[in-house]
């Protein structure tokens, strides 16, 4: 299967710290792929720059044999990739199913009722695990229904590709089994997944291949086992006398 994301030398930096240095990465269409690397390495900002909410400074960025590099978020997210934020940014007086809908109809505003609208995000959250939880308002969510909640609004955008950043934080030990059951459906499913997660028991078991960003570039991609054993990812990710586990 062919790329459905492609990033050819990308480059970010914020003032003189490069962030991204000339990265390359091919997120292949049907795969979970992991993404990891220390503290700071710039995991959240390669998900900006891809999402469209920060600008590169230089590189391509292809969605599914399109160029995007220059597209913003509405653009992008209209054209199949949706990301959750680290700290969920829900709409707190709205309802569970209500924040779904707002989703829905922003990822595809002009060709779709209100009854569509409801029905995709009634969807999204049956996806997500949280279908229970429709008539809730979104205030009163635990951690981790708040983080689903965020998974469920991406889902219901009608993306493909799903960015997914530290979904399973703060999560219980039910609710990440929860989450982990959620994203294989969604693979099963035929979404794309490229997940940040530091919770790595759950990234290694869920991703085909994990690549890891280190000094503004991918170090590294593989087979989590390969990746979980490498002395450079394990020099780079956690100092020189620990193992990833
Ligand atoms: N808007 C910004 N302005 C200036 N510096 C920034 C900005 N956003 C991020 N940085 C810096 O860029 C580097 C990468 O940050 P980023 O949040 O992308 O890392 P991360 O890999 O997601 O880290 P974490 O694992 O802690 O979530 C850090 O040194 C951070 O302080
Ligand atoms: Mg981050």
């Amino acid at each position: 299967m062919g790329a459905l994301l492609q990033l050819k030398e990308v480059t970010k930096a914020f003032g003189s710290l490069r962030v991204l240095d000339a990265l390359d990465l091919d997120i292949d269409q049907g795969e979970i792929r992991g993404l990891i690397g220390p503290n700071g390495a710039g995991k959240t900002t390669l998900f900006n720059v891809i999402a469209g909410a920060l600008r590169g400074d230089q590189g391509v960025i292809t969605l599914d044999g399109s160029e995007v590099t220059r597209l913003g978020c509405a653009d992008r997210c209209r054209r199949g990739l949706a990301r959750t934020f680290q700290v969920p940014k829900l709409f707190v007086g709205m309802t569970v199913l209500e924040n779904a809908e707002v989703a829905a109809l922003f990822g595809n505003p002009e060709h779709q009722s209100r009854s569509e609208a409801v029905a995709r995000a009634r969807w999204a959250l049956d996806l997500a695990g949280i279908g229970e939880l429709a008539g809730a308002k979104a205030s009163v969510l635990t951690t981790g229904q708040r983080k689903m909640l965020e998974l469920a609004r991406a889902i219901a955008t009608g993306a493909k590709l799903l960015l997914l950043d530290e979904v399973m934080a703060g999560l219980n030990p039910t609710e990440l089994q929860h989450a982990c059951d959620s994203l294989r459906a969604l693979q099963a499913t035929g979404f794309t997944i490229l997940m940040v997660e530091h919770v790595m028991q759950a990234l290694m078991s869920l991703s085909h291949r994990v690549s890891v960003l280190f000094n503004g570039k991918i170090i590294m991609t593989d087979v989590p086992e390969r990746v979980a054993c490498d002395p450079r990812v394990t020099e780079a990710y956690l100092g020189k006398s620990r193992g990833v586990a």
